[in-house]
């Protein structure tokens, strides 16, 4: 396939992003076949370093991942050059052109060029300046600019960096990564909704409770602490990963699967979703922050005490909310998402809960007949569940909950790709379906802004306010009791047999 003929330039090539998801997931693409022999890839970064020692680096993070190393990797591995580079140096960049030349000639690839930003956002305006000025980005053939969060800190950063970056890239240029987009569950949720006659008629408010998203992380914030304290639980996982979930489940039927189609109705989501005044970001917003405590049977520290972080801290390391979709299919149909680390355990889902029946006819108790729940299972485990009720093996007239489970990986999870390689794979083929335009960067940053401008006003004085190893604060599960409901636990295959 000549479509994937093509240089890439990782920009950040030493740092963390490359070698754990960038360098893996272009060998795992390359021993597919998908990338055949006309490639080549360029690392550049600060450091002083050789060929040879970006090429054995290269080879490591490959080894560390959990794709297996065949004969091949020698021959994939002499597609790898490295340049250490001064991002304001002009001459570096008329280097790189020349770099790029030479391989595009020894490897017969076309004027293909991918820039991957893996590295802090503050250059990324200057780099794409210069890459143009100096003409790197040039018109013998495509020019990408894949770009990682954090895109901007707030809607007038985020507003700033785009301008800077669109000096040198149109919008379809430009491809900003939102790793959600890439894993197959996500990617699912269309299929579930728009492929399955049993569930898009009952996709409203007239069968549809409440939606619960949750993102649960075990890990802290590790070696981020000096990013993650200036930006906290929202920014770094509502903004982007949350906000996305939400538009997926809650779009119409796109009018075909192009990309165009797809953004705008979700687009449309986005500018649904109530704004809030600054009461309503208090009674519907709730924030945490990680004491010390226990996870899988270790102790951890608090947050406050994490390396990096301020020990007066009080950036929110949970946060869980109530949103409003105001349109036809929505109105009064709360979802709630809750997010943070430190919790309980790694784990994504959502559950859809469908309304009670008119009436029910096997009324015995209060609790006798459980509502009927659809759960996607992001991450660890793939796949969907559905809550059924049936009969109570030898009592008649009680009925008793049934899960029916289907796993998506769980017979070859070797062929399931990650999400990297999705993305990047969709990137070289020019296809941005599941990147984020600017306008849905926008609409995001203006919700969570909001939220934002109110805790200003109203800050915290009770953190850190859960205990590593929980689900949070306590002040999450009231949001949800307050409407009648709760957070649905993780659900226990013994909870659900006749
Ligand atoms: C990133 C956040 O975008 O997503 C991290 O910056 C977070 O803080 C990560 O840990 C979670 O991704 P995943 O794929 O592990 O759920």
């Amino acid at each position: 396939d000549n479509r994937t003929y093509c240089s890439i330039v990782i920009f950040g090539a030493t740092g963390d992003l490359a070698n754990r998801k960038l360098f893996p997931s272009i060998y795992s693409l390359y021993k597919k076949g998908k990338l055949n022999e006309n490639f080549s890839v360029i690392g550049v970064a600060r450091r002083e370093l050789d060929n040879e020692a970006f090429r054995n680096n290269v080879r490591t993070s490959i080894q560390e991942s959990k794709i297996e190393l065949v004969d091949n990797v020698e021959t994939f591995l002499s597609h790898f050059h490295y340049v250490s580079f001064d991002v304001t140096d002009k001459q570096h960049y008329q280097d790189l052109n020349m770099l790029l030349h030479d391989l595009e000639g020894q490897f017969n690839i076309p004027g293909n060029r991918m820039f991957y930003m893996a590295m802090a956002p503050e250059f990324f305006g200057t780099i794409a300046s210069y890459l143009k000025s100096e003409g790197v980005t040039n018109d013998q053939g495509w020019n990408r600019l894949i770009i990682e969060k954090p895109f901007g800190h707030d809607l007038p950063s985020a507003q700033k960096l785009n301008n800077d970056i669109r000096e040198a890239f149109q919008e379809d240029e430009i491809y900003r990564i939102d790793h959600y987009l890439g894993k197959a569950m996500v990617q699912n949720i269309e299929v579930i909704r728009f492929a399955n006659a049993i569930f898009e008629p009952l996709w409203n408010n007239r069968y549809i409770s409440n939606i619960q998203i949750t993102s649960s992380e075990s890990l802290g914030v590790e070696d981020r602490g000096g990013y993650y304290d200036q930006a906290g639980a929202l920014r770094d996982m509502v903004q982007n990963h949350m906000l996305q979930m939400v538009s997926l489940l809650a779009m119409e039927p796109p009018i075909s699967l192009t990309t165009e189609e797809i953004r705008s109705e979700k687009i449309k989501v986005l500018r649904a979703i109530k704004r809030m005044t600054v009461d309503e970001v208090d009674q519907y917003f709730v924030r945490g922050q990680y004491d010390e405590g226990n996870i899988y049977g270790k102790d951890v520290p608090a947050y406050r005490s994490e390396n990096k972080v301020d020990p007066q801290s009080n950036t929110e390391t949970f946060v869980a909310g109530k949103l409003s979709i105001n349109n036809f299919r929505w109105a009064g149909v709360p979802i709630y998402i809750r997010t943070g680390k430190r919790m309980t355990e790694k784990s994504t889902k959502v559950v859809i809960q469908f309304k009670e029946l008119p009436m029910n006819l096997y009324y015995k108790s209060e609790d006798n007949m459980h509502p009927n729940l659809l759960i996607i299972h992001i991450q660890p485990d793939e796949g969907i569940s559905i809550v059924l009720n049936g009969k109570k093996l030898n009592i008649p007239g009680e009925t008793t909950p049934v899960k029916l489970d289907y796993c998506n990986n769980c017979l070859d999870e070797s062929n399931n790709p990650e999400a990297y390689e999705k993305l990047l794979y969709d990137a070289i083929l020019g296809d941005s379906t599941n990147f984020t335009h600017w306008d849905e960067v926008a609409l995001s940053w203006q919700f969570v802004d909001t939220i934002y401008k109110a805790w200003e006003n109203n800050k915290v004085s009770d953190f850190p306010n859960y205990r590593s190893g929980t689900m949070g604060p306590k002040v999450a599960d009231d949001l949800l009791a307050e409407d009648g409901f709760h957070w649905w636990p993780i659900l226990d295959d013994s909870d659900y047999s006749i």
